[in-house]
């Protein structure tokens, strides 16, 4: 199916069960323990073994050569495979550094071996065994001393990396205020609970692999490419897992390892990343630094707008597009924007919830308060005169909604925004109390989904699509859509994801999935009720799906009836027109914060948070709010704790555990409301969804720092706003 005009009326919008807040469908089996992740999938016919991997101790140079002799003959082990043994691989498509296989290093903890025992014990106390001979090259760690070589990049992920409108330089010299700052977002790490892990069982030229991915479809292309293998000799399962956060998205060398290592020993074999490897091993989101130049008239209208950042990766990867909100968000007739790489030789940088937005609004959404205060105005006043209901790049491109005045007004009211104090006024014991908001924005992607759904003849309805579940209620979401549909009960639909044997989806990733995979599933229920209505005879326009029943007229047929004993199957791929071209698909929010900050001490505690979001239709009130809780935790964190620390000599992240790289626990975060706005966006998609899933993410840390100022009158522009950078800027304790 082809999606190409808006959305008219169609059966979602019954919302008999789309749009309802139900329950998870697989939370009983998560909640029990039953629910099989990566590393937990055992067939009591195979007998594992397992794999732990060893880290390159350099960052950058060559291995000469690998002595396992000893780790050989430690008891229990079966086999090491280097990398000198493997020799070089084809690097996946969406891969930027080698995973496994020959001599280069290209960052540190890149795996170079791993030991195959008969226990996990076994195996890892044989990796400290292997001795590993290195060539070092210099490398280049720290981006503030590379970012004078930072290059334009050729691609910003689909985007230019510079645009410019009108005389930004001129308007902006002219403004009668004006602010001009640098900001800067630290590395952060994915640091999901469920550390990437694979399982690898060989059976003749073909491979299984049980593994913990975003995209089921890359990674399978990528296996085999990395393994020079056919790609319909690989068949992925990844029906639980345990977070992502982007981290899950490529191809990650616990998958290579198991499948090298199983075919090493002829057996199947396990491999998990340990938690100490994740940081440096796998992506993690680059630190950029930002300069913000905004030139406005004295009565708040911009004129000027500039947005410039820089960021690294290692060689063929790419920036992070801190500034693409920037290109959309306010209105303003000159205007400039720019991303420039330095290539550093950290591990691989790549997407992390929200990648552009999430460090992008980080510094935007503080400047404007800046601004705002430069101006003597309230950061709502100032946010709504900005307003724009164009793509200010491009005014011919409409927004297909855009509700931020909305959100901004609804949050106000809703938060008491008007007891808002004046900078640093406001004491409660030993706290400075502050409020603070900021703006959500991120922009709304689709990618082509397919689905199969299968009528039985008991009237169940199942769906099959390689859609994947990261914890963001894509089971529960997909079984809404098919039993709306298909007029049954949601007890009635069984939901099969995460199999690279069913047809190909959007995967979950870029807040596209909910939107783009139950659109397919959508597709899918379409077919189905096709091949219904030609079973019966019927006109598939002039029927209606009810109860378990196909109505026409007089007529009512059960679905068992109509699937027979052979059932009935329908199978589609949604994909998409131009629509996502000639109008600007986004979503818009607004969070609100309360913050409470130590005057001895400069600590921070939060004490109130509030998002409204204006995301198209939400499909389920209950996943839909937990995802932005969730956001809005981590939000937290990237404001006040979150920071990979880089040892700038030897080029790696230091604090690469959970004690290390701290992210909130529950003790951190407070109440925390979200308000969604009625929407809904026929352009978008049959579902009228968007997601929402990375917006509850963008803007969280902004306001936070906003708040800490409106408390402290402390403007701190460097993250995490850790307690060192409030401490010798606090007042006098009266
Ligand atoms: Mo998201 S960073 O595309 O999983």
């Amino acid at each position: 199916m082809q999606f190409d005009k808006p959305s008219t009326t169609n059966p979602i919008d019954q919302l008999k069960v789309v749009g309802k807040p139900i329950q998870r469908i697989d939370g009983q089996l998560k909640a029990t323990g039953r629910a099989i992740y990566a590393y937990e999938w055992h067939d009591p016919s195979l007998a594992y073994v397992y794999g732990y991997p060893v880290g390159s101790a350099i960052a950058k140079g060559r291995v000469k050569s690998i002595d396992s002799t000893a780790a050989k003959k430690a008891e229990g082990v079966l086999a090491v495979v280097t990398t000198l043994d493997i020799g070089k691989l084809k690097k996946g498509k969406y891969n930027t550094a080698n995973l496994f296989g020959g001599d280069e290093v290209q960052h540190y903890h890149q795996a170079i071996a791993v030991v195959i025992a008969r226990t996990f014990e076994q195996a890892r106390a044989a990796a400290s065994l292997v001795r590993v001979d290195y060539a070092e090259d210099k490398g280049a760690f720290d981006l503030s001393n590379a970012k004078s070589t930072a290059v334009k990049p050729k691609d910003a992920n689909g985007s230019p990396p510079d645009t410019a409108i009108g005389n930004f330089e001129g308007a902006f010299s002219s403004a009668p205020i004006n602010l001009d700052e640098t900001y800067t977002t630290p590395d952060q790490s994915h640091s999901m609970m469920e550390p990437h892990a694979s399982i690898a069982v060989w059976d003749g030229d073909e491979l299984t692999v049980w593994t913990s991915s975003q995209m089921i479809d890359w990674w399978r292309t990528d296996l085999a490419t990395t393994l020079g293998i056919e790609k319909n000799k690989v068949h992925l399962m990844s029906p639980f897992i345990g977070g992502g956060f982007g981290g899950k998205l490529f191809l990650r060398a616990d998958a290579v390892l198991a499948a090298l290592g199983a075919k090493a020993v002829n057996r199947p074999v396990k491999v998990a990343l340990p938690r100490p490897f994740i940081a440096n091993n796998t992506t993690h989101r680059p630190a950029t630094i930002q300069r913000i130049r905004i030139g406005a008239e004295s009565d708040g209208r911009i004129i000027a707008i500039g947005h410039e950042s820089w960021s690294g990766d290692l060689k063929g990867g790419g920036p992070e597009t801190a500034v693409n909100q920037t290109r959309l968000l306010y209105a303003g007739a000159n205007r400039m924007t720019s991303m420039r790489l330095a290539t550093l030789d950290l591990p691989e940088g790549n997407a992390m919830r929200a990648p552009g937005e999430a460090p992008g609004l980080m510094a935007l959404e503080i400047a404007i308060d800046e601004i705002a205060e430069k101006l003597g105005m309230d950061p709502i006043q100032f946010r709504i005169i900005n307003d724009t209901q164009v793509d200010p790049e491009n005014p011919d491109r409409p927004f297909t909604q855009r509700d931020l005045i909305g959100c901004l007004t609804r949050g106000a009211k809703r938060f008491g925004w008007t007891n808002r104090p004046k900078v640093g006024t406001r004491r409660d014991g030993h706290w400075l109390v502050g409020m603070g908001v900021a703006a959500a924005f991120r922009n709304n992607m689709v990618l082509p989904s397919g689905a199969r759904a299968k009528l039985d003849n008991q009237g169940v309805v199942t769906i099959e699509t390689d859609m994947t579940d990261i914890g963001t209620g894509s089971y529960t979401i997909i079984a809404q859509t098919a039993a709306e549909m298909m007029g049954v009960d949601i007890a009635k639909v069984a939901v099969q994801l995460g199999d690279s044997r069913f047809p190909v989806s959007a995967g979950s990733g870029g807040q596209f999935g909910a939107n783009s995979a139950t659109s397919g599933v959508y597709a899918a229920c379409v077919k189905l009720r096709e091949a219904v209505a030609t079973k019966l005879g019927l006109n598939a326009q002039e029927i209606a799906f009810e109860s378990g029943q196909v109505r026409s007229g007089d007529r009512s047929v059960s679905l068992s009836e109509a699937a027979g004993p052979n059932g009935l199957i329908g199978e589609d791929i949604m994909e998409w027109g131009d629509l996502t071209e000639t109008h600007q698909q986004s979503t818009f929010g607004a969070h609100f914060v309360e913050v409470g900050v130590d005057v001895a001490t400069g600590e921070t505690r939060i004490r109130r948070m509030l998002a409204v979001c204006a995301a198209g239709r939400i499909l389920n009130p209950i996943t839909a709010r937990s995802q932005v809780i969730g956001a809005m935790t981590m939000g937290a964190g990237g404001a006040l704790s979150e920071e990979l620390m880089v040892d700038t000599r030897h080029g790696f992240f230091v604090n690469h555990d959970l004690a290390g790289y701290e992210v909130p626990v529950h003790a951190d975060i407070p109440h925390q409301e979200v308000i969604f706005m009625d929407e809904t966006d026929p352009m978008s998609s049959p579902m009228k969804a968007k997601g929402v899933g990375e917006l509850g993410l963008c803007g969280v840390a902004a306001a936070i720092a906003n708040a800490i100022h409106n408390a402290t009158g402390i403007r701190v522009r460097h993250y995490p706003i850790t307690l060192d950078k409030l401490i010798g800027e606090l007042p006098e304790i009266a």
